[in-house]
């Protein structure tokens, strides 16, 4: 027997039955490469229609497609070795009706290889959650602020204060009751998130929510510095990469046009010295 056991991908239950455990630590990835890098540290990598902000400049998540996010879904499963990859269902892709749904979460986790799938939406989602779950799809769900609808929302506002939180209460209850294996509360207060915590026997994975909830999430570009358009109040930087790539292009751009760039070790002799 080898002294160590491979250590095996996690499935959406593994996630459910951290439930009230260690907390839960997720980041988006779009890429092989960042997903290598968060798969050695987290257990769940969120393909996160974010990409369409983040990586493609689109003014809002509205115009991210199923054949984005399957590109990127593939790029990431690709470096995922440990991590649970879940993937974002696109605005469009499931709110018609549970068929429409099922056709495209089986789409897009047949062509990535994702263990589960992630959509936006509380009560109005449930029975599409039931039906999903009920025919083999894992369903990571999201409640409070709702990217997807912002332009019924009137905006990224937080979600659930005084009169509303029983709204945001009841969107969660409903979501955990359908089955799904976890649930994302975004932009929702901190004594709202913890009550839902307690009351919904699925994990809760905050951003912008409450050191309370089971598990976090954050954008990766975001905590690392590289996206810089805007920069939410739950955002921490634990990085400044976007400075670090802007002075090391800095460097390049004037080495190269002081012509000290490429030095004497990055060109190729003509001849070969003979070897002593
Ligand atoms: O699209 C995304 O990145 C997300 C996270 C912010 C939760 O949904």
């Amino acid at each position: 027997m080898s002294a160590s056991a491979p250590v095996r991908q996690l499935m959406a239950a593994d996630i459910q039955a951290r439930k009230g455990g260690a907390p839960l630590v997720c980041l988006t990835a779009y890429t092989t490469p960042m997903a290598r890098l968060v798969d050695a540290h987290c257990d769940l990598a969120l393909v996160g229609d974010s990409l369409g902000m983040v990586l493609h400049g689109l003014p809002s998540t509205i115009g991210v497609t199923m054949e984005m996010m399957i590109l990127h879904g593939k790029a990431v499963v690709r470096g995922a070795s440990k991590a649970l990859v879940v993937i974002d269902m696109p605005f469009g892709s499931y709110e018609e009706s549970p068929a429409q749904a099922f056709r495209n979460a089986a789409r897009l986790m047949a062509e990535t290889g994702a263990g589960a799938v992630k959509l936006e939406g509380g009560v109005q989602m449930a029975e599409t959650i039931r039906f999903l779950v009920g025919r083999g799809i894992p369903v990571m769900a999201h409640v409070g602020l709702t990217p997807q609808a912002v332009n019924t929302l009137g905006g990224y506002k937080v979600q659930g204060r005084d009169a509303d939180a029983e709204r945001v209460m009841a969107d969660a209850k409903a979501v955990a009751e359908a089955g799904a294996f976890s649930v994302v509360l975004e932009k929702v207060p901190d004594g709202l998130s913890r009550r839902i915590t307690e009351a919904v026997a699925i994990p809760t994975v905050g951003i912008g929510a409450s050191a309370g909830c089971d598990g976090q999430v954050l954008v990766l570009d975001d905590m690392l510095g590289l996206f810089t358009d805007f920069r939410p109040k739950f955002v921490k930087r634990f990085g400044e990469l976007g400075q670090a790539a802007d002075e090391a292009i800095a460097a390049y751009a004037a080495e190269v046009r002081a012509r000290s760039f490429p030095a004497a070790e990055h060109v190729f002799p003509d001849v070969l010295k003979a070897k002593a």
